[in-house]
């Protein structure tokens, strides 16, 4: 297995037997059951990618790009980062286009997606499949992932079996998020969920924030009245809406300087406020 990363050579099995695998021109191949896995370039296909999806496209990322809920994932996943060894080994769930791989460039890490993308190194479906030893990992990243995914509970049970104990599992999951990848986006779990979520599984929630930001909510309103209702009304009154408008946008700025970006805290402080996100950490108990 030649152009296969070491960290990946190195874990992967027969999910059907547990055997060895060989690489071969036309795929990987089971030593004890013969199970083929057929590869997409270099990548191994455990699980066959799903068809109709617009695939996502590559971005440039970083940490003062894209809207406050990417830079608050950015600066969350660098400080869970920053706590883990050098030497961890991370399996980045649902890794997609690898926006977040300028953090993970010194890291022992296996990026595994649905979907082949150039930036991954795994096809694979955890809920259909699993080609990795129970306890495998010290850390699992699942960024902005567990929305799209349909069988939570399953998909929970399978990532608690990859880590190691006391492992972190490092989740982000919008809440207040419009849908995205459509129509693969099934799930916004409120705090509630995500607190039963983990201990069902065998992890303990070690750390739950919301990141709340009322000014963003309302940029995302006025966008959508921009752009979905403005367009419907007659001449005169989408030139006072438009009036309107502007003073909203006056407002928030004037707003937003005084208030501040958004923050990330735990849910109990903010009850009945709702968060664009949450960011929370379990531990393999
Ligand atoms: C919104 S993107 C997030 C990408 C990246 N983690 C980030 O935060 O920028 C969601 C990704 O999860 C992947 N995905 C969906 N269901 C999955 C599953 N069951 N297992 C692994 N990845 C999955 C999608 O293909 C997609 O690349
Ligand atoms: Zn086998």
């Amino acid at each position: 297995m030649s152009a296969m990363k070491t960290i990946v050579h190195d874990s992967i099995q027969c999910p059907s037997c547990y055997g060895p695998l060989k690489e071969q021109a036309t795929g990987l191949i089971c030593q004890a059951c013969g199970r083929k896995v057929p590869l997409n370039g270099e990548i191994p296909l455990f699980t066959t990618p799903p068809t109709g999806i617009k695939p996502s496209e590559k971005l440039v990322r970083g940490p003062e790009i894209g809207t406050p809920w990417r830079r608050a994932n950015w600066r969350f996943l660098e400080h869970q980062l920053a706590r883990l060894d050098r030497q961890a080994r991370i399996l980045d769930v649902g890794a997609g286009r690898g926006d977040f791989d300028a953090l993970l460039s010194d890291r022992q890490v296996i990026s595994l997606d649905i979907y082949p993308y150039p930036e991954v190194d795994i096809v694979c479906d955890l809920t259909q499949a699993n080609p990795f030893k129970q306890g495998s990992f010290d850390a699992i990243l699942l960024m902005n992932v567990l929305e799209h995914v349909y069988e939570t509970r399953a998909f929970m049970a399978a990532l608690s079996e990859l880590l190691r104990p006391n492992g972190f599992l490092i989740v982000a999951i919008p809440f207040m998020v419009k849908m995205h990848q459509v129509p693969v986006d099934y799930v916004r779990l409120t705090e509630f969920s995500l607190k039963r979520l983990g201990p069902d599984h065998g992890l303990a929630l070690d750390e739950l924030k919301g990141y709340y930001d009322p000014l963003f909510f309302l940029a995302e309103g006025t966008g959508n009245l921009r752009n979905a209702y403005l367009p419907n009304l007659g001449k005169s009154q989408r030139v006072v809406a438009r009036f309107l408008l502007g003073g909203m946008q006056l407002l928030s700025g004037g707003l937003s300087r005084l208030v501040g970006p958004g923050r990330a805290h735990p849910p109990a402080e903010v009850r009945s406020l709702a968060p664009t996100g949450y960011q929370a950490v379990y531990r393999k108990i």
